[in-house]
C-alpha cells in the first residue's frame, strides 16, 4: 500500500519507520542535494534522470561537481547502503517509489513566455504509469496555477485516477540558496507547502516536517504555494532593478552610491541591495517572466515588473559603455585591445551560466569582432565551446597578459588575493579595471584606471 492511500494512523507509522521511498525527477543542481536530503532523513531515494551518462555515472558513485556541500558524500553513502539508485525508467521509478517529487528546470522561450513542454510530457508518462496512494509534489518553479489547471488534468487523463482522493498533489517551492542547499532545506527556512487539497497538504506536511527544522508553513492552496515563489522572486528581481538605477543615477550625479547605500541601510527599513552587470540564473531572470504572462492573461498591466526587468536586462550594456568610456579616456583603440573578461557564472562560487551577463557582455563585444577573452576557474574549455564563441583560458595569467582592460564578472574565490598583484605585473599599462562587483578596494594610479557600477 502506498503512502497516499494509508490511513493517518499508518502513514504516521511509515514516516516514523522511514519505510518511505521518494522518486526525485532531476538528478542537477538542484535534484541531486534533495536527494541527499531526503537519503539522510532515513528515506529511500530513486533518482530519475533523462540523461543517460549521467544516470550510469550516478550508479557507479561517480556524482558530479556541483560545489554543494555533502552531496557526492550523501549519494555515494545512499548507493552502498542500496538505499538509493538511479534510474530513466519512470515505471520502475513509480513502481517503487511513494512519494514523487519533481525537480526540472522551466525556462522561458525567446519570446519569454514560459516552456511548459518539458513538464507536460513528463506529466503524461508519469501519469500512464501512476498508481493509487502516490503523491506527486513539484517542488520546480511554476507559472502560477500550473498545479491545478495544467498537471492535475494531465495526471488524471492519463492514470484513470482521481486526483486527491486516489492519489495526492501538491506543490513545494526550493526555496534555497546554490552553495548551501542541504543546511537551507534542514536547518535555515520553513517549507513552504499547499496540496489540491486537505488530505494532501496533510500527507505533504507529514513528510517535510519529518526532516524540516523549522516546520511547515501550510498554504490554503497549491496555487498559494506556488504564488509564494514567484512572488519572491519577482520582488528581487525588482530590488535589484531599483539598486540599478539608482547607480546608474549615482554615477551621473558623481556621487559614490556604495557610500550613499551604507547610509541608507542604517534605518531599519533601508534594505538598498548591490547593483551589479545584471541578473542570471534560472531563477531571477526567469520568474517575472511567468508573473508578467499570468498578469497580462488577468488584465493587469505588470508595469513595474516589466520595468524592472528592462532595467536589470540594460546592465550588460552598462558595463560596455564603461569599457568605451575606460579606452577612450586612456586613448586606447577598442578594436586592438584586449579584453580581459573574469567569471562566466553569474555570481561568485558557483558553477552556473544560464542567463548570465557574462555572456550579454561577450555577445556584444563580439557583434563588433574586438579581442575577448575569458577566464573562469569552474570552466573547461570543452565547457566553454558549448556555451558561448569565446577566447577562453583556464590560466588566469595568460587572459590577463597584456590586457588593456579586465573586468571582474564573477566575484569566485580564486579571484581573491592574488588578482590584483597579477593585474598589476601582467596588464598592458595603462589599463582599466571595472569591479562589478565593487570587491577590491583599490586606488587609482597613473596606470590604472578603476571603474565600478555606481561611481
Ligand atoms: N539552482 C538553484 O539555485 C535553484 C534554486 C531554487 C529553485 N530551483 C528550481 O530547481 C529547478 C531545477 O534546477 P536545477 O538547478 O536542478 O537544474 P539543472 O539543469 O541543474 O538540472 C535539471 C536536471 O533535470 C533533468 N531533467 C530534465 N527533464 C527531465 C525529465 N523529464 N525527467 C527527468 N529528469 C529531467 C536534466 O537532465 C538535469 O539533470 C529550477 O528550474 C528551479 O525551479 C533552483
Amino acid at each position: 500500500m502506498k503512502y497516499f492511500e494509508m490511513s493517518a494512523v499508518l502513514a504516521e507509522q511509515s514516516i516514523k519507520n522511514r519505510s518511505l521511498t521518494i522518486a526525485v525527477f532531476g538528478q542537477g543542481k538542484m535534484g541531486l542535494p534533495i536527494s541527499v536530503v531526503f537519503l539522510e532523513a532515513g528515506y529511500k531515494v530513486v533518482g530519475v534522470d533523462i540523461n543517460p551518462e549521467l544516470v550510469e555515472n550516478l550508479n557507479k558513485g561517480l556524482v558530479p561537481e556541483i560545489r554543494e556541500p555533502g552531496v557526492i558524500e550523501g549519494i555515494r553513502k545512499g548507493i552502498e547502503s542500496t538505499r538509493y539508485y538511479a534510474t530513466m525508467s519512470i515505471e520502475q521509478a513509480l513502481e517503487d517509489a511513494d512519494i514523487i517529487v519533481i525537480i526540472i528546470p522551466i525556462i522561458v522561450d525567446d519570446d519569454k513566455i514560459p516552456n511548459l513542454n518539458p513538464l507536460t510530457e513528463l506529466m503524461e508518462k508519469i501519469g500512464s504509469n501512476l498508481k493509487k496512494g502516490h503523491i506527486l509534489i513539484q517542488e520546480t518553479t511554476l507559472p502560477i496555477g500550473t498545479t491545478e489547471d495544467v498537471i492535475l488534468p494531465i495526471l488524471e487523463i492519463h492514470s484513470g485516477l482521481t486526483a486527491g482522493v486516489d492519489f495526492g498533489l501538491g506543490f513545494s517551492p526550493e526555496r534555497t540558496y546554490s552553495g548551501r542547499v542541504l543546511k537551507d532545506i534542514t536547518e535555515n527556512y520553513p517549507k513552504i507547502i499547499g496540496g489540491i487539497n486537505l488530505k494532501s497538504t496533510d500527507r505533504m506536511a507529514l513528510f517535510y516536517s519529518s526532516f524540516v527544522q523549522k516546520g511547515v508553513i501550510e498554504t490554503s492552496s497549491a496555487k498559494t504555494a506556488e504564488t509564494v515563489k514567484v512572488f519572491k522572486g519577482v520582488y528581487r528581481d525588482i530590488n535589484i532593478a531599483i539598486a540599478n538605477e539608482l547607480a546608474k543615477i549615482a554615477e551621473k550625479l558623481d556621487v559614490d552610491f556604495y557610500e550613499v547605500r551604507k547610509a541608507v541601510n542604517s534605518e531599519p527599513s533601508g534594505n538598498l541591495l548591490l547593483p551589479g552587470a545584471g541578473v542570471g540564473g534560472h531563477c531571477i531572470p526567469v520568474y517575472p517572466h511567468f508573473l508578467i504572462q499570468t498578469a497580462k492573461n488577468l488584465g493587469v498591466k505588470p508595469t513595474i515588473i516589466q520595468a524592472g526587468r528592462e532595467v536589470n536586462m540594460s546592465m550588460p550594456q552598462h558595463v560596455i559603455n564603461k569599457i568605451i568610456q575606460g579606452l577612450t579616456y586612456l586613448d586606447k583603440d577598442i578594436k586592438t585591445s584586449k579584453i580581459a573578461l573574469l567569471g562566466l557564472s553569474y555570481r561568485g562560487n558557483v558553477k552556473e551560466h544560464r542567463y548570465s551577463p557574462s555572456i550579454d557582455i561577450i555577445r556584444i563585444l563580439n557583434d563588433d569582432q574586438l579581442n575577448v577573452y575569458l577566464h573562469d576557474p569552474l570552466y573547461k574549455p570543452e565547457e566553454i565551446k558549448e556555451i558561448v564563441s569565446v577566447n577562453f583560458s583556464e590560466n588566469l595569467e595568460e587572459v590577463l597578459t597584456e590586457a588593456d582592460c579586465i573586468i571582474l564578472l564573477a566575484d569566485h574565490k580564486d579571484y581573491e588575493k592574488s588578482l590584483v598583484s597579477k593585474m598589476e605585473s601582467l596588464a598592458n599599462k595603462p589599463y582599466i579595471f571595472i569591479d562589478t562587483r565593487n570587491i577590491y578596494e583599490i586606488e587609482e594610479t597613473e596606470e590604472r584606471k578603476v571603474y565600478r557600477i555606481g561611481v
